[in-house]
């Protein structure tokens, strides 16, 4: 029998500085299942694990939202059979946490071309969003069948159809009114981008709402990635200083 131990958490966060918003890069779950002589869906399954543990303590730290990228656009390139597998996982990731993160006041919500997904699939996560719409606790967001030059490029289209109908002159197309037209418009501005598993890549994810956002590349691989890491994060987040194109006071 395996236990898993519990590393000590021991970084002195200043609670008056936890970052609003955390995105992550959940990566390293194929590596992760390999180094067990696994298949890469055990490593994927292994995944959905740490999101229920990351948005626990998350919410419990007061981190009010938190993005994670389930599936890019681009993964379809990937073999049916995983395509097909990760589709499952909002089935085996609600059945097991949607009572536990309800009790703990989290709300559901998604990012990216649901409609794309198996009709099983987005039932899942539309009952889960429905079932969460009144909870005030930690916003968490998949970013599922997600890209971020396809948000972009949605949000110039609704402008220009809104420009060419008369409901905007040139001069309202302003950065606010370019964030209101994307599919984060609800959430506050990300802090804080993690992606585990030692890539220093962004892979097509909130290209728009990174602009000022600190990034932490962590080597853990996404299976193994704890409330130890996350804490380890948001110490590394805390220690920068944080200027939006300003000079040091
Ligand atoms: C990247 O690791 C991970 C993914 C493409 C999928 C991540 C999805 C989950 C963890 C589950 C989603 C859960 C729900 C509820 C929607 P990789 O496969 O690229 O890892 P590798 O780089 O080691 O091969």
């Amino acid at each position: 029998m395996f236990f898993k131990k519990k590393r000590k958490i021991d970084y002195d966060l200043d609670m008056t500085n936890i970052p609003k918003h955390i995105a992550f890069i959940m990566d390293g779950n194929g590596r992760w299942a390999k180094k067990r002589k696994m298949p890469r869906t055990y490593g994927h399954h292994e995944g959905t694990k740490t999101i229920r543990t990351l948005a626990l303590e998350a919410n419990r730290l007061g981190v009010k939202a938190m993005t994670v990228y389930a599936f890019s656009t681009e993964n379809f390139k990937r073999d049916a059979s995983e395509v097909e597998y990760i589709f499952k996982l909002p089935k085996e990731f609600f059945n097991l946490y949607l009572k536990e993160l309800m009790d703990n006041d989290v709300q559901i919500r998604y990012i990216g071309h649901l409609e794309m997904a198996p009709i099983e699939t987005q039932k899942i996560i539309n009952d889960a969003i429905a079932q969460t719409a009144q909870n005030h606790g930690l916003i968490l967001t998949f970013a599922f069948i997600y890209g971020g030059r396809d948000e972009i490029i949605e949000a110039t289209k609704d402008i220009c159809e809104q420009y060419k109908n008369g409901h905007i002159t040139l001069e309202d197309i302003t950065e606010d009114c370019f964030e209101r037209h994307l599919m984060t418009k609800d959430l506050p501005s990300v802090d804080l981008m993690v992606r585990s598993s030692g890539e220093c890549r962004l892979s097509n994810f909130l290209l728009w709402q990174l602009a000022y956002a600190e990034f932490v590349f962590d080597e853990t691989l996404w299976p193994d990635f704890d409330e130890e890491r996350l804490h380890h994060a948001i110490a590394i987040y805390q220690g920068r200083e944080r200027r939006f194109g300003g000079v040091l006071k």
